[in-house]
């Protein structure tokens, strides 16, 4: 058999300003089969496989293609090498379909696509890859999961032989990974190589022929399938830190039992919604929160979950049914009488919900903070020096990695965004956290944070009301797991009944 490796990295380094996010990286990636890329947030993941797309120069170290020297100098050359990359985020214009998404740029102009003999060629592709999604919806109507295969069949379309995949399964559940799994399978026995990158041990140890873990920008290592094991793939992750983890590979924390309150905080009452299309609307969601709670609502993504946190916090959405917080109807209170009366939410998109991308890490913090006295002098002046310490405490008590409080908060890498979002949330006294997929694309570390403060919140006598795809973190930590399918909520498990096979066939709307 040929052992050149598909690829391979010669004292690969660069640095964005100080950042110094690859440091002489030398390693290969084996030709054929699926090989992980991990490491934590910040390791230099994404830096490393946009060089290898071409999307920035390396400041010194050579590429290597199939044993040959190569230069890549733009997506254009990489494609041309054979090399496809599917994004952390979605590349794809929200106005067109998939077929026009995945033919744009390589046929005709995008005045005078020549759709209709593409198509049968894009149709074919997916038949072969059991790649399914609708080929006439605008891509803006779709789900990350599918909007992430059209991606796939995109590069595949463009004939890539590397498939590079840049955290793929950071939207999908079980079940469409291992549907994504599938697929990949086919490719590889097509003689397809496949970079997968992700923050999951356990996809890394199901998936993955080989795995290089990064840190800090350099190699910790490469390992081979038969050495993976979660206790090694965590050792060279963290190196120092000492993080337990439980069988599916996430961080274990301990739940010591509370008593939960007579009176639920928060009361949704024959909630419904009207304001987007179809299963996404909330249809007469009935359900209780209580103090000293965590209470996760396991769903995949476009069942109502959105719109669960939406009406939350801006309760005039509501089309039928009531919101009692404390025993009292918010549904006419705006999105800031509800924070004032002590519900916190940490948005599901960070970037484009959460932040102020281009405002420093002091604005956001203010951002639902605004209207409290400690932070407004005379008339509607702010105290700045109020929110700065405040923005201070935060990135000292939740360790956000930054060299000042005054830097543009899209700066900091993706856990530090988290970070700062969650201490946001708690700047002021939180009596419920309404949060959606908060450690969506999180290294485990980081999770292991979050779980922390949501578990703070829950001794501490406030109340957690958790959004979330991943079944397995709601497993952790929740005190009841409530299964929302096509708007409609379908069952609450309590602690000591989950069963994830149970569960899991709910959110995806069997077992009726
Ligand atoms: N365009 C850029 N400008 C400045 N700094 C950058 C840029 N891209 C990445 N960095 C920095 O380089 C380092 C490596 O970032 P990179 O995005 O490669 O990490 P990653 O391993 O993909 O992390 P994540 O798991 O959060 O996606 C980080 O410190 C990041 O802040
Ligand atoms: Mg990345």
């Amino acid at each position: 058999m040929d052992a050149t490796p598909a690829v391979e990295f010669r004292n690969v380094s660069k640095a964005f300003g100080e950042v110094r996010a690859l440091q002489d990286l030398t390693f290969a990636v084996p030709r054929g089969n699926i090989h992980g890329l991990l490491g934590e947030n910040g390791a230099g993941k994404s830096t490393l496989m946009n060089i290898l797309y071409g999307l920035y120069s390396p400041d010194g170290g050579e590429l290597y293609l199939e044993g040959k020297r190569t230069s890549i100098r733009s997506p254009f050359d990489s494609i041309r090498h054979g090399i496809g990359m599917v994004h952390q985020v979605s590349t794809l214009v929200g106005e067109f379909d998939a077929v026009e998404n995945i033919i744009i740029g390589t046929k005709g102009n995008s005045f005078s696509l020549p759709i209709a003999a593409e198509r049968a060629r894009v149709e074919e592709i997916c038949s072969r890859f059991g790649l399914q999604f609708p080929l006439d919806i605008k891509a803006k109507e779709l789900s990350a999961g599918i909007k992430q295969k059209i991606e796939i069949v995109r590069a595949l379309y463009r004939e890539a032989r590397l498939l590079i995949l840049d955290e793929p399964t950071t939207s999908l559940v079980e079940s469409e990974f291992l549907q994504l799994l599938e697929s990949l399978q086919v490719l590889v026995k097509d003689g397809v190589t496949v970079i997968f990158i992700t923050h999951k041990i356990k996809e890394v140890m199901e998936a993955c022929a080989s795995v290089a873990v990064l840190r800090k920008g350099r190699l910790q290592g490469v390992l081979s399938h038969e050495e993976m094991t979660k206790e090694s793939l965590v050792k060279l992750m963290f190196q120092e830190k000492d993080i337990q983890v439980n069988e599916s590979a996430l961080p274990q924390v301990e739940l010591p039992p509370t008593t939960r309150a007579e009176e639920p905080v928060l009361r949704l009452l024959d909630v419904t919604t009207s304001g987007s299309e179809g299963k996404r609307n909330l249809k007469s969601v009935s359900l209780e929160l209580y103090s000293g709670e965590i209470l996760g609502v396991a769903a995949v993504s476009g069942n109502g979950e959105k719109e669960l946190a939406q009406v939350l916090v801006d309760p005039r959405r509501l089309a039928g049914g009531d919101i009692r917080l404390d025993g009292r109807s918010i549904r006419r209170l705006s999105t800031p009488e509800v924070l004032a009366r002590g519900l916190a939410y940490t948005p599901e998109d960070r970037i484009q919900e959460g932040i102020l991308p281009d405002a420093s890490i002091t604005d956001n913090i203010l951002l639902g903070h605004h209207a409290e006295k400690r932070f407004l002098g005379g008339g509607s002046f702010v105290r700045w020096n109020s929110v700065r310490n405040a923005a201070r405490k935060v990135i000292e008590d939740y360790d956000v990695h930054t060299p000042s409080e005054a830097l543009n908060i899209r700066r900091l890498s993706g856990g530090n965004i988290q970070k700062v979002i969650v201490g946001r949330a708690y700047v002021s006294e939180v009596k419920v956290l309404v949060t959606h997929n908060p450690t969506s694309g999180l290294d485990i570390s980081t999770v292991k944070f979050i779980f922390g403060k949501l578990v703070e919140t829950r001794n501490g006598g406030g109340a957690v009301l958790w959004i979330n795809e991943d079944l397995d973190e709601l497993m952790i930590i929740c005190d009841r797991i409530a299964v929302l399918h096509d708007g409609k909520l379908r069952a609450v498990f309590t602690r000591g009944q989950f069963d994830k096979y149970r569960i899991g066939l709910m959110m995806i709307g069997g077992d009726e």
